[in-house]
């Protein structure tokens, strides 16, 4: 039986609008800005998908989250990694091993069990499905954690992002912030105006993350530290 307990009393869940929007660099931020101010934060990914195809110079997304909190050891950081990059529903399917919600939550809870913080950064976006009709969004409710809507600073970035929202409201998921990332040293005129027109159509918080130069710790806390990451943990 699922207990309804929260994974953590204090935590975020790192979604995003769509895959490859900035869920590891946003995540990895707040990871490694809490842990360079001496916080023990915790990372956890659900699933990893594609690690038969790295990309060059790019750690897979548990082995980044792993070294942006620290001394995290990668495998901790998921119970299922699988070779091909297709949804992780597929992945699992072909592999034979399938995603069961229940091992989830406690590899997500045992993560998190000795850190001052847990930070879950979800697969793709939230109606991504892990198992049969078993969403991300199922998942991010079973934790009970605030999201944080990794999100486009550019065109075609309201209609996802207002989605996504709507989406997490209408299973009574919290929305912490948006966080759209790459956020520009000097953003245009149409990404200024997306940022307020997010702000004030989704009625929520939109933060800005700046790009970071490398995937490394300093550079993630760097670009990490200018999140309110006090009040979003509060
Ligand atoms: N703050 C940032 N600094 C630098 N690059 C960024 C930033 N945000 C997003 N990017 C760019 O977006 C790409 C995708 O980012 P990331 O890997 O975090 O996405 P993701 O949502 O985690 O993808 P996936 O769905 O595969 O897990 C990066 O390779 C990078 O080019
Ligand atoms: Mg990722």
């Amino acid at each position: 039986m699922f207990d309804p307990a929260p994974a953590h009393s204090r935590g975020l869940f790192v979604t995003a609008t769509d895959t490859e929007v900035g869920k590891t660099f946003v995540a990895g931020a707040i990871l490694a800005a809490l842990t360079a101010r001496g916080e023990n934060a915790a990372p956890f990914k659900p699933v990893v998908t594609g690690i038969d195809e790295p990309v060059p110079d790019h750690p897979a997304d548990h082995e980044l989250l792993a070294a942006a909190a620290g001394a995290a050891d990668p495998e901790r950081v998921t119970p299922y990694r699988f070779g091909p990059a297709v949804s992780p529903h597929l992945a699992a399917e072909e592999h034979g091993t399938p995603i069961d919600p229940g091992v989830l939550v406690v590899a997500a809870r045992n993560a998190g069990a000795q850190a001052d913080a847990l930070i879950v950064e979800g697969v793709g976006g939230l109606l991504v499905p892990l198992r049969d009709t078993y969403l991300v969004r199922d998942f991010a409710v079973m934790l009970g954690l605030p999201l944080v809507i990794a999100a486009r600073p550019g065109l075609g970035t309201i209609n996802h992002t207002l989605l996504t929202i709507e989406a997490a409201r209408s299973v009574g998921l919290q929305v912490c912030a948006v966080v759209m990332t790459p956020w520009p040293e000097h953003p245009t005129a149409m990404q200024r105006s997306n940022l307020e027109t997010i702000e004030h159509l989704g009625e929520v918080e939109v933060a800005t993350l700046g790009r970071a130069e490398h995937t490394t710790p300093a550079a993630l806390a760097r670009v990490g530290q200018a999140l309110p990451l006090d009040r979003w943990l509060a």
